[in-house]
């Protein structure tokens, strides 16, 4: 009977060898809300969100690279790379020679825009024997050196942001991409609170009201991985691509407007202004000092040549980037001949700005549970993604150390290694029993 008890449990282990040996990694669930500053739940009820803060890890904020736009940020996130890395250094694609530019939503499938050369997370895991997914992530509907994401969803240029019913019917599409399909790793963006930050302001009740919807939505998602058996096996990590400000406009400020600093059809001969914090100038040939020496003048901005840009910025390595890029003081618009701008909050700002930062959550079995970590770098989840998927990871620029205090001593590898064991370890039970 001994010999009995000694063979059940041998075929139990090699029958559920997936749960014990390196198959026992976990999945992989990384969500975006687009814009979502740091202390955006410190003002409005949000019970799940608390009750996220006990279950798992909760960073006190993060900070995205510079260039806290959408498409540069979320890239540095699936990367680990800096902007000046990657190259994805606008929302806009844009030629400078050619004057191309082309809007956030129609480079979501331009694959030359994306593609330079540094391979994201999706790929990486790929070519490791990984399944992975993009749904409405910004970079998953490009290829990668011929290679796409096994399974991409890509935002419509007329998709609603703000569709509750909508968001609930993505988190089952998510849930079932898991639990039916054995996918690994998903990555979801939703394009909120960024849409009603921009449209209403930071401080608006509307924003209020969606902080409260993204709440009910991270409810929704923690039923929805018990009704299908995820909690134990599902990995989630929350987080956002910057913050937001508020536009700061008359009579309060005078307003910025290049031109009166800058003839712009004399001297330059590409921008990118009306966009934000963020502007980008090509001076027409040997007119760069001009250039520079106009907007060193202009009050509430400041200009750098691309050459003496601070080596803290991580983007001056980049060849896209034009000669003269200006970044303006908080919540002042780069308008370039009129001011047509009718955002009410805006980013694109500093990443030092407080108002910039983002946030960071994430629960799951290899996470440590009621753990407030402090301030990290966004670049830094890049390899604790790796790590979570039990992946080698590309050449990044971030560091393990900084972030795998959120994870639980027993988790990833070392948990992989002492299961390994118990591979060879039923095999002899069942051939002595044999
Ligand atoms: C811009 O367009 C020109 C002319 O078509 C081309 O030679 C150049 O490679 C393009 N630059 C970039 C960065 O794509
Ligand atoms: C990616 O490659 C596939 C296969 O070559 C092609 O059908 C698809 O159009 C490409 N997608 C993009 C966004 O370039
Ligand atoms: C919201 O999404 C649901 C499900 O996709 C759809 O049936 C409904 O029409 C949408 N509502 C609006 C206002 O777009
Ligand atoms: C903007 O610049 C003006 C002129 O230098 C200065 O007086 C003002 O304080 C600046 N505004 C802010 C908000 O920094
Ligand atoms: C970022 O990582 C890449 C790839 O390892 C490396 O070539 C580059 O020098 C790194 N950048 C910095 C600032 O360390
Ligand atoms: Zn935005």
């Amino acid at each position: 009977p001994l010999n009995l008890i000694y063979l059940c449990i041998s075929l139990y282990i090699i029958v559920n060898k997936q749960k014990y040996c390196s198959y026992s990694r976990n999945k992989l669930l990384l969500i975006s809300f687009d814009g979502f500053r740091w202390d955006y739940d410190q003002d409005v009820d949000t019970p799940n969100l608390d009750q996220l803060a006990l279950d798992g890890v909760k960073a006190k904020y993060i900070t995205p690279p510079m260039l806290t736009m959408t498409s540069p940020s979320h890239f540095t996130t699936i990367t680990g790379r800096w902007v000046e890395d990657h190259e994805v250094v606008h929302n806009m694609m844009f030629n400078s020679t050619t004057n191309l530019k082309v809007p956030h939503k129609q480079t979501l499938t331009r694959s030359e825009w994306w593609d330079n050369g540094v391979l994201p997370l999706w790929i990486t895991a790929q070519n490791q024997g990984l399944k992975t997914a993009s749904f409405h992530y910004p970079g998953g509907g490009a290829n990668y050196s011929g290679q796409s994401v096994n399974r991409v969803l890509v935002e419509e240029s007329n998709h609603p942001d703000d569709n509750e019913t909508e968001w609930r019917q993505n988190i089952d599409q998510v849930m079932s991409w898991f639990s039916e399909e054995d996918f690994h790793l998903v990555t979801l963006y939703y394009g909120e609170p960024d849409n009603v930050g921009h449209a209403k302001g930071p401080d608006h009740p509307d924003r209020k009201k969606i902080i409260q919807q993204i709440d009910r939505t991270i409810g929704y998602l923690r039923e929805a991985m018990s009704r299908h058996h995820l909690n134990d096996r599902l990995n989630v990590i929350i987080t956002s691509d910057h913050g937001m400000t508020t536009v700061k406009k008359r009579p309060q400020v005078d307003e910025i407007i290049i031109r009166d600093y800058l003839n712009l059809l004399k001297l330059t001969s590409f921008e990118i202004l009306d966009y934000g914090g963020f502007g980008i100038v090509t001076p027409r040939p040997g007119r760069e000092q001009e250039v520079f020496d106009a907007l060193s003048n202009a009050p509430n901005l400041t200009v750098y040549k691309k050459s003496q840009i601070p080596e803290s910025f991580h983007l001056g390595k980049s060849e896209r980037l034009p000669p003269i890029v200006i970044i303006a003081d908080l919540g002042f618009n780069l308008n370039s001949r009129l001011i047509v701008y009718v955002n009410k909050g805006d980013h694109g700002f500093h990443n030092g700005e407080m108002d910039m930062k983002t946030i960071f959550r994430a629960f799951g079995p290899d996470f440590k549970s009621n753990f407030l970590s402090e301030p990290f770098d966004s670049i830094h989840i890049y390899p604790l993604m790796c790590e979570l998927l039990q992946i080698d990871p590309a050449p990044h620029n971030g560091s393990l150390v900084v972030t795998k205090n959120l994870l639980l001593q027993s988790g990833g590898s070392q948990r992989t290694r002492l299961s390994l064991a118990l591979l060879p370890l039923s095999m002899l039970l069942m051939f002595t029993v044999l």
